[in-house]
């Protein structure tokens, strides 16, 4: 149980916030629970036609929480990582997704934006993927559906030097619908989530359906995450994450991959 996810159906759209501002909105293991759990409601529950996902304050996610990555590296995590299952419910999600992105989208805050079908961008966001820069692999199927998206060179960028996207970029190379003023993106949003309600459930989930290789899409996240998992045990994730609680610079040179 998290008080860091929150969610609310009406009128046919299941709204999930996160709502952990302080953090700016980094995501721990149980918020991925909720969030897992949000989109298996949706599957199974007839009065949610639609998803519309958004964060509180002034990010709409850092990402992973790093202290989480970091006691993963040293071993200390207990439990089921429920990162999985949130991440396979959203490439098999029958219910159209909509996200609303303001300020920073890290990590899977970008990556999970590939698996929404209409996304609405803030003119304050800033979509990063600084996978590398953690020591870290591409997940969520990203290693794929970026490139796919926006070309390979771009997506490298975005890997490797952790090179960030602008809103009006994000709209402009079709990581976005759209890019509107932050005052503006709920209502916006909310909008679009409203239109799809009315659209037939069956012709929108086959429709999805059609688009996307959900086993493709899964079979590479398997590959990403055995990766991953292996990463984050290095010594140079061990350094990234003590940069980051250190409020320093990492220095790789002198660790071993
Ligand atoms: N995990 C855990 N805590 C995080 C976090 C994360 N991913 N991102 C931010 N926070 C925390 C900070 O530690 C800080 O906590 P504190 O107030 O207790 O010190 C608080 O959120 C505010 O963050 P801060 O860095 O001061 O805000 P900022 O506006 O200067 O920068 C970010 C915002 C998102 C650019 C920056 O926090 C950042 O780079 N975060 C890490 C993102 C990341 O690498 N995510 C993993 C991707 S795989």
């Amino acid at each position: 149980m998290t008080d860091h996810v929150k969610t609310d159906v009406e009128a046919g759209i299941l709204t999930i916030t996160l709502a952990r501002a302080d953090k700016k909105n980094a995501l721990t293991n149980a918020m991925y629970g909720a969030l897992a759990d949000a989109l298996d409601r949706a599957e199974k529950d007839p009065a949610i036609r639609v998803v519309l996902i958004q964060g509180d304050g002034d990010s709409f996610t850092a990402g992973n929480d790093l202290a989480d990555f970091s006691a993963q590296s040293k071993g200390t995590h207990e439990g089921e990582k429920h990162v999985f299952r949130f991440l396979k419910n959203l490439a098999k999600a029958t219910r159209p997704l909509v996200a609303a992105v303001q300020g920073n989208a890290v990590g899977v805050g970008t990556t999970m934006l590939l698996h929404c079908d209409l996304v609405y961008v803030a003119d304050t966001a800033r979509l990063m993927t600084p996978f590398v820069n953690l020591a870290l692999v591409p997940e969520a199927a990203s290693s794929h559906l970026l490139p796919a998206r926006v070309g390979h060179a771009r997506a490298y960028a975005m890997f490797a030097l952790g090179e960030p996207v602008d809103g009006a970029t994000a709209a402009s190379i079709g990581l976005a619908n759209a890019v509107v003023p932050v005052a503006e993106l709920r209502a916006k949003a909310r909008s679009a989530a409203e239109a799809l309600t009315k659209r037939p459930l069956g012709a929108l989930a086959h429709t999805k359906a059609l688009m996307r290789p959900v086993e493709a899409i899964s079979a590479q996240m398997d590959r990403e995450g055995a990766i991953f998992q292996e990463r984050l045990k290095t010594a140079e994730a061990r350094e990234a994450f003590a940069a980051f609680a250190e409020r320093r610079q990492p220095d790789f040179s002198t660790v071993a991959g």
